[in-house]
């Protein structure tokens, strides 16, 4: 059965990818269709207080999995079916056809964020693809002009949330600063993908440990002023939701993101996320003026440009790296 022939590619669906790289995703396999939830313990309630990253976390694997099912001929659908009380997203179930995608499970296995250098941004007809992929579910990906305006929000929004005790703990918990760190291999942000020398991680590392007693003394400031991804290169594109998405919404633009990642990927380029724009409340704002957009409706930022070398491959708690 099919169903019973997924459970093999679990691994695989692991590649998809989640807010600090937490992985909230869970499969139960129930006799007839397999349970698509999350774990409390794998979500980020001081940084996503929302659940906005959480659920496009979650749509993310759902197209992950439906993807890898299909390129290994498996006829798996998926139903929504969202139920905040058990953690439930919705149903992957047996379909009389596979599911239609230009996506194969090699683009998934090779699909990395990139935090370093990016030439150029997408042309114009991989723009034009990209907003196709977003109209299918109500929305649009809109590039920011002159990315470089957005330095002093990007370091505003930095500096707030670095000023703010409970979202540095959170962060430091998904932290892996030094390859000794027992979760190193298998969840969180590492130096490497963080894209940090070994001097700027071990001051990073220090500079957290000593944060109650540095915060006074102008800290977030400096970490916020420390780095400058803009100046990495490449053009900073938006996902636009429809207005009064609801959660099962929310879950379906996550679907939406995977495939702009993937069409991303496929055209030799790759995506750094710049969520601190919209989780910080003034700098959304600025946003959505800067784009003539509710600010609501902005689920998703990210830096967009062509690596010169691939980016290192994150750590996974299931199906390793
Ligand atoms: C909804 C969402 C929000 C994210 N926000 C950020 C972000 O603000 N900054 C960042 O550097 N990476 C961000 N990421 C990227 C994750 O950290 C990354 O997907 C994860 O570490 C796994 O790495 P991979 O994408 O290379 O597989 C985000 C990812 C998702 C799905």
């Amino acid at each position: 059965m099919d169903i019973a022939a997924f459970r093999a590619l679990e691994p695989l669906c692991w590649r998809a990818p989640s807010a600090h790289n937490t992985q909230p995703w869970r499969l139960r396999y129930e006799p007839g269709a397999i349970h698509l939830g999350w774990d409390a313990a794998d979500t980020l309630p001081v940084a996503d207080p929302t659940g906005r990253d959480l659920r496009l976390s979650l749509g993310a694997f759902v197209e992950t999995c439906l993807i890898v099912a299909a390129d290994a001929g498996l006829r798996l659908e998926y139903a929504a079916d969202h139920d905040e009380r058990h953690r439930r997203v919705g149903w992957l179930r047996p379909a009389r056809h596979p599911y239609q995608t230009p996506f194969r499970t090699t683009d998934v296995w090779e699909r990395r964020t990139d935090r370093g250098r990016l030439a150029d941004g997408p042309e114009q007809d991989t723009l034009a693809a990209l907003d196709a992929v977003a109209r299918q579910a109500g929305g649009g990906v809109r590039a920011v002009p002159e990315p470089a305006r957005l330095a002093a929000l990007l370091r505003t929004a930095d500096r707030q949330q670095y000023a703010d005790p409970a979202v540095v703990a959170e962060l430091r918990r998904w932290l892996r600063l030094d390859p000794t760190h027992p979760s190193y291999d298998v969840d969180g942000l590492s130096d490497r993908c963080l894209a940090l020398s070994r001097p700027a991680a071990t001051g990073l590392r220090a500079a957290l440990a000593a944060y109650p007693l540095l915060r006074p003394l102008g800290l977030p400031r400096l970490l916020a002023a420390a780095d400058d991804p803009l100046a990495r290169g490449g053009a900073v594109l938006v996902l636009i939701a429809p207005a009064d998405l609801d959660r099962t919404g929310q879950v379906e633009v996550g679907r939406v993101l995977m495939r702009i990642w993937l069409t991303l990927h496929t055209a030799g380029l790759a995506a750094h996320p710049l969520s601190q724009l919209i989780d910080v409340a003034a700098t959304r704002t600025a946003l959505g003026a800067l784009l003539d957009v509710a600010p609501d409706r902005l689920l998703h930022v990210a830096r967009v440009g062509r690596p010169n070398r691939p980016a290192p491959r994150s750590a996974r708690r299931v199906g390793g790296a």
